[in-house]
């Protein structure tokens, strides 16, 4: 079964069974006490709290999740990965064990073609915590399990947390039995790599406090009982494909055996080598999802794991291929090719994704380079004083400021007979590591920007927002931030970051964009605000630069918003309404929100769906957002209960933080919606809204993006006029347009292929000519010519094999030929019968052209083809090829 078929299995049966899908939250985690996600539950952690209500109380999703801890086992093993999905299914205070448990037996056991996973329950095993005797019977009594398969184990295995203060419990795990060939029998209390785990059922009741590793208090019971599962999905795959671990798998295990063709290995032969091609498949993989997420290669936080996890897989892949070539754009793209199933917004990401990797390939290159001369000035120091031994402090230089992994260093220094001073390096890198530490305690554990603007709040209070009636106000600065600190004055030029007593600005949230407008200090300086954010709840930062003078602490300002401005994002904001109450009536209330963007002129709504509108289905809401609209409702918002307001049928948007008092908003009873932003006062003052199209942005995720007002009018208005011009250049009726160019497009198409024939046999009639400038080195007949211009991929290997069979059988022939199709070179080599006989192969030569042009490539020993980067190497290419053959 695929990996996306196994992540749609899952949500199915979890919805089927009352669950609210939910998507998958970013790896960038939201949580301060955290860099990147590492499990699934970690969007939900508020509700295990109780600080927020949910507002779903049991939901299901697939998370991407990233955790390096076990970053040096990873390849090693058969089931470690730095990115993987987990999917899991929540109850936040509705069902525990009891339902839990049997909820998870049934779908893994339940048979294939009835929806399940269809594992014989005979390979299966589960733990319980040491004193669970209630979740031990559910299994035995409820569930059935033989009471010989249910094993007891301590903390260690069976008490999960999140590795910091937070919500805790004691859990039960599933295991799957890989059978003797993989361990000794006995359960997973025995044997790790032969019963793996598959799933983690956490039985979330208790708060923990600071502490390490599984040593921490238990601070108090949650406010409620709930349900945290976890299942890796790639962990699930391994077990559902039967093979031996998850590098293996359909989605990893493409970007694995590219990883070997490129490199010129194959997979399988060797451990050392094996681990390696894991290694960059996982790697790869990771690289592309955070990259996608937005994290840029940097030296610290999530920008340190994404710059360490790429250098590792340039490392191998170097270390594989024994060359320098550069292959990550190509396994880049294998990745997101593999992934973008599930996260098909990976494909509109591809351009930015393979930017930021390609850049960090080179970079990290030119750091080799560097690194390699200064390695080279050591060691030559070194033995010209006799020595033979490289010092700890170089070795720690290079590491540090080169970024060379110290393995590469021990092996450039044994290849110069050199050992290096390792103990001396290790010591340094911990003495590095203590100041870093004691560092970062000083700082609060890197969270300087929170616990600054937690000052500012305790110091200034909450900023009262006057923005839903007054544009403008008089308000009092209360705090300034220049460049990350506190600061009493700020002055022209400066970006400045302001808190205020009282705005009507509105911060970023819920989807609607800030305000922009001015600060204006009277006689002193004026402050254009460009952005506000809350990045503390209830703190307003105005974001913007100093025009002119300066401001100064204290000062009372006036504060104006752009109200043109606001109201085309008032405007988009009650469209979005609009739009959702017209899904909902369409679709079903299953089209719950999952984001929006509220920007002048413009709005953008995501939400859960499991296939496409249809242009029908878009036209028919798009229709009754415009008929409701005309219709000249009253956007009316009040402050109510929470309970109330959800007793009133007001939509909650999943994820989305609510107190217990809360805004609604109501346009009569079309659409009531929880909703902190500002609207239209009444819906005539959308004008008109013209849907935009639909598409995909992840799995269950589907994305509407309309335009509003004068913005529609005028987009209608460009289009007509459009038209208008087609109409006359093709001398049709508008109506008939479409037939027109669709038989226009057959006739070019019919003349694209004639001439694209004649192409082909010109490029062909190049055969003889070429095969009688065949040059001789001792018996072998070489060619090795680029082809004509404007030649194809396919044609050059007809041209290659014509070439090839024009030369006969009588002696070695080699056939080498080079195209620049697309800008990116490509080479094809054929050698005949004599040629294999005399120990000459396609592939080793191939893979001696496509070094130099900068790339790789192989193929069989008769005929083999590879590519590169750089077209300006063809010739380079082929002499080097021909070289090779005259050398034997
Ligand atoms: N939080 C648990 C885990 O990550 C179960 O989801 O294993």
């Amino acid at each position: 079964m695929e990996t996306a078929e196994i992540a749609r299995r899952f949500l199915g049966f979890f919805e089927k069974n009352g669950h609210t899908v939910v998507p998958s939250a970013s790896l960038i985690a939201e949580d301060p006490t955290l860099l990147l996600v590492p499990a699934g539950m970690v969007p939900f952690k508020p509700y295990f709290l109780g600080e927020r209500t949910p507002p779903h109380s049991t939901v299901a999703s697939v998370q991407k999740c990233i955790r390096t801890i076990d970053i040096e086992e990873v390849g090693k093993t058969s089931r470690h990965a730095t990115f993987f999905q987990m999917l899991g299914n929540f109850s936040f205070g509705d069902y525990f064990k009891e339902r839990a448990i049997p909820l998870a037996w049934e779908l893994i056991t339940t048979p294939v073609d009835q929806g399940g996973f269809g594992i014989d329950p005979e390979k299966l095993w589960v733990t319980v915590y040491l004193d669970d005797d209630e979740a031990e019977a559910i299994w035995r009594d409820k569930v059935g399990v033989r009471p010989e398969r249910i094993q007891r184990l301590g903390k260690e295995e069976n008490y999960w947390d999140m590795g910091v203060p937070g919500p805790c419990g004691p859990c039960s795990e599933i295991f799957y039995d890989r059978g003797p060939a993989y361990g000794a029998e006995g359960g997973p209390a025995a044997d790790e790599d032969r019963y793996v785990e598959i799933w983690n059922l956490v039985f979330m009741q208790y708060e923990r406090g600071e502490g390490s590793g599984k040593d921490y208090p238990i601070l108090g019971e949650l406010p409620k009982r709930n349900i945290d599962t976890g299942m890796g999905l790639e962990r699930l795959a391994a077990v559902m494909q039967g093979v031996d671990n998850i590098y293996e798998t359909d989605i990893i295990g493409r970007v694995l055996h590219r990883a070997a063709d490129l490199t010129g290995t194959r997979y399988g032969e060797n451990e050392e080598q094996d681990v390696m091609l894991r290694v960059v498949a996982d790697h790869v993989r990771s690289a592309v999802m955070l990259v996608g997420d937005g994290v840029k290669p940097g030296n610290e936080k999530a920008g340190y794991v994404l710059r360490r996890i790429l250098r590792r897989s340039i490392r191998n892949l170097r270390l594989l291929s024994g060359g320098d070539t550069a292959f990550l754009h190509e396994l880049t793209e294998v990745s997101i090719d593999a992934m973008k199933d599930i996260y098909p917004e990976l494909l509109d990401k591809a351009e930015t994704i393979h930017g930021v990797i390609d850049t960090e390939e080179k970079n990290f290159a030119d750091t080799l380079r560097a690194g390699t001369t200064l390695f080279g000035r050591v060691a030559e120091r070194t033995r010209a004083a006799g020595g033979t031994v490289f010092s700890g402090a170089d070795a720690f230089q290079l590491h540090d400021t080169y970024g060379f992994p110290i393995d590469l260093t021990l092996e450039m220094a044994a290849e110069q007979g050199l050992s290096v001073d390792e103990k001396a390096f290790r010591e340094l890198m911990q003495r590095q590591k203590d100041t870093a530490k004691a560092d970062a305690k000083a700082k609060k554990l890197g969270n300087a920007d929170i616990s600054l603007y937690g000052r500012l709040l305790e110091g200034a209070g909450a900023t009262d927002f006057l923005g839903y009636t007054d544009a403008e106000s008089e308000s009092q600065i209360k705090g300034m931030v220049v460049d990350g600190a506190s600061v009493p004055v700020a002055r022209a030029g400066d970006k400045v970051e302001i808190i205020l007593d009282r705005t009507p600005f509105y911060a970023e949230s819920g989807g609607q964009l800030a305000d922009t407008g001015t600060l204006t200090v009277d006689g002193r300086g004026v402050v254009d605000v460009e952005d506000v954010q809350k990045p503390l709840p209830g703190l307003f930062v105005h974001r913007g630069t100093v025009r002119s003078g300066e401001v100064v602490l204290d000062d009372t300002a006036h504060a104006t918003i752009d109200t043109g401005r606001r109201h085309a994002i008032e405007r988009s904001h009650s469209a979005t309404h609009l739009l959702h109450a017209a899904l909902r009536n369409s679709l079903g209330p299953s089209a719950g929100q999952a984001g929006s963007e509220n920007r002048p002129g413009h709005l953008r709504f995501d939400f859960t769906a499991d296939h496409a509108l249809g242009d029908d289905r878009l036209t028919e809401v798009e229709e009754e957002v415009n008929t409701v609209l005309a219709g000249d409702i009253p956007v009316q918002s009040q402050e109510r209960g929470l309970d109330e307001a959800l007793r009133m049928g007001a939509l909650a948007m999943f994820g989305e933080k609510y107190g217990d008092r809360v805004r609604v908003v109501e346009m009569s009873d079309y659409s009531i919606e929880l909703c902190g932003g500002t609207h239209v006062p009444s819906t005539a003052r959308l004008g008109i809204v013209k849907l935009l199209g639909e598409s995909s942005i992840g799995s269950g995720v589907r994305r509407v993006e309309a335009a509003v007002g004068v913005d529609a009018f005028r987009r209608l208005s460009r289009e007509s006029a459009l038209v208008g011009r087609l109409s006359e250049q093709l001398k049709a009726p508008r109506e008939e347009l479409p037939e027109r160019i669709d038989s226009m497009l057959s006739r070019l198409r019919a003349a694209e292929k004639e001439i694209e024939k004649l192409r082909a046999s010109q490029v062909l009639q190049a055969a003889g000519p070429l095969a009688e400038g065949a040059r001789r080195h001792g018996d072998t007949l070489v060619v090795a010519s680029p082809a004509p211009e404007g030649a194809s991929g396919d044609d050059l290997r007809k041209l290659v094999m014509d070439v090839r069979g024009r030369l006969g059988e009588d002696g070695p022939v080699v056939v080498a030929m080079t195209a620049v199709p697309k800008d990116r070179p490509v080479v094809v080599i054929a050698v005949n019968k004599a040629a294999q006989k005399a120990g000459i192969k396609a592939g080793e030569l191939v893979g001696v052209a496509a070094r130099a042009l900068g790339g790789g490539g192989g193929g069989r020993p008769d005929i083999a083809q590879g590519g590169g980067s750089d077209p300006g190497k063809v010739d380079e290419a082929l002499r080097a090829v021909e070289e090779r053959v005259a050398r034997g």
